[in-house]
């Protein structure tokens, strides 16, 4: 067996994969609490990581009669949260996690000193509020006793990975996410540390997704039951959705609807020029990386609907009303932007709107404009990627938006190209147990691994005429933000 860590923001959940039965075997979470003692701030104690991350690896252990049966053990976490440790690798304050929104004088400050285009062409990515660098800065203007002890700093998974093993490392796919980091080389880029007056000494010693790590340590041993289990060091939770799903080579993109929407794309290389427009960071696969564009509100916007104007009503009794619709719901359109837009704007001061609206509009049609609306907004990254030439062969769609024929089939006439959906979604910690697999030998490739684990079901095809009603209707959708803004 191998284990599967996927340390999320409300929760960490773990899964048990067996060589044999070549599917998940078990699996436990455990949940912790988030902090929001200001505005904007989003924090949580990386003690709650560990303590849960042990209790949800015994659960799921306790299932296996051989211990020694578990041969490895790799994570997907939460990306771009701060971890500053002290001398003696302690954490120095609560850790500030991906959706904390204090630092925007900080990333103005990033883009200055360092310069846009030379900040773009080594991280590839522009300074957001969420990212590692901002919030580095922010503690060392701050709280200048607190960063004045710091030694080194981590991210969300490496950490629980350094208590697991007491070996201080970061891998490529994090490293990527926290704006110091120059993707291309793999490297930490002195040029930024200088130009922002950071240590490079902070920053810990790199390695790829599938290295070795470490082997449990003798408290972790003691606390989950388990032996000298090896350690992985595994990926952020992106990089390991992206095995999970299959997104191993060129022409796959995924459509991920959970809360917030991301559709990622496999890049064999980092030479393509987004501008910054969508993330671009290092893979799970060795090499390799992926282009990412997240709309900020994807299920969200469904469920924000159904609970202020339909509270009565299931999503099926109202996926049923939209299937009533017509495309392009009678002339009304939805920009889901009711708590801003990631891509392609990053703009968090936009709102959203319903545009058209008439007598005769039914609920049946507001739910329709509304999954048109979060799957347009999706499309924007689609059609980024298909302006930089990308060929699009298939779309693995998961989350909500893959739980509907209606809405898998809107998918595919919007993005015009087939849509399929899995088997069984187990999202990162799924990646995080094939890349673990992998090391250990049991594949020849990750993408041998998800021949295994990544099981095809449904497939949707674009039908001509209403790709191009939507291709229309696209265009008008583009304009709305410049209109509203
Ligand atoms: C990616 C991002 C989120 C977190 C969520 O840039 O901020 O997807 O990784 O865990």
């Amino acid at each position: 067996y191998v284990l599967g860590v996927d340390l999320g923001t409300s929760a960490v959940k773990v899964l048990l994969v067996g060589k044999e039965e070549k599917a998940v075997a078990a699996e436990a979470s455990r949940e912790y609490p988030l902090y929001h003692d200001h505005a904007g701030w989003s924090e949580q104690d990386p003690e709650d990581w560990v303590e849960a991350t042990l209790e949800a690896i015994k659960e799921v252990s306790a299932s296996v009669n051989d211990k020694a049966s578990i041969e490895g053990i790799s994570f997907a976490g939460q990306m771009h949260g701060l971890v500053l440790l002290d001398k003696n690798q302690k954490p120095l304050r609560r850790a500030m996690l991906w959706n904390d929104t204090r630092t925007t004088k900080q990333c103005r400050e990033i883009e200055d000193k360092v310069g846009m285009k030379k900040l773009l062409s080594i991280t590839k990515n522009p300074a957001l509020e969420g990212f590692t660098l901002p919030k580095l800065l922010w503690v060392k203007q701050e709280e200048p006793k607190v960063f004045d002890q710091a030694e080194a700093f981590v991210l969300p998974k490496d950490y629980v990975r350094l208590r697991l093993t007491g070996d201080l490392a970061m891998e490529y796919s994090d490293a990527a996410g926290t704006l110091l980091f120059d993707i291309s080389k793999k490297a930490w880029s002195s040029d930024i540390c200088e130009a922002v007056g950071l240590s490079l000494s902070l920053c810990p010693p790199l390695m790829a997704s599938h290295e070795e790590a470490g082997v449990l340590n003798a408290d972790s041993r003691k606390a989950s039951g388990l032996g000298e289990v090896r350690v992985f060091a595994g990926g952020a939770d992106n990089a390991c959705g992206a095995v999970g799903t299959g997104i191993l080579e060129e022409g796959v993109v995924l459509s991920s609807t959970g809360t917030s929407g991301v559709v990622l794309a496999y890049e064999a290389d980092a030479e393509k020029d987004f501008e910054g427009k969508v993330h671009y960071f290092n893979h799970g696969k060795s090499d390799a990386y992926y282009s990412m564009g997240v709309t900020l509100a994807a299920g969200h916007s469904f469920s924000w609907f159904k609970e202020t104007f339909a509270p009565d009503r299931s999503f099926e009794e109202l996926l049923k009303l939209a299937e009533q619709s017509p495309p392009g719901a009678n002339g009304l359109l939805f920009t889901p932007y009711i708590s801003g837009e990631r891509t392609p704007h990053a703009d968090a001061d936009v709102r959203g709107s319903f545009i058209g609206m008439h007598a005769s509009h039914t609920l049946g049609d507001f739910t329709r404009a509304v999954i048109e609306g979060i799957t347009f907004s999706l499309q924007e990254t689609m059609s980024m990627f298909k302006d930089q030439g990308k060929q699009i062969n298939k779309v693995i769609a998961t989350g909500g938006g893959a739980k509907s024929d209606l809405w898998l089939q809107i998918q595919s006439d919007i993005y015009n190209s087939p849509v399929v959906k899995l088997k069984s979604e187990q999202g990162p910690g799924l990646g995080a147990a094939m890349i673990a697999a992998y090391s250990l030998g049991w594949y020849p490739s990750l993408k041998a691994a998800a021949d295994i684990f990544v099981e095809e079901t449904d497939r949707f095809e674009p039908d001509e005429k209403r790709a191009e009603t939507y291709e229309n209707l696209f265009s008008l959708y583009q304009q709305v933000y410049s209109a509203t803004k």
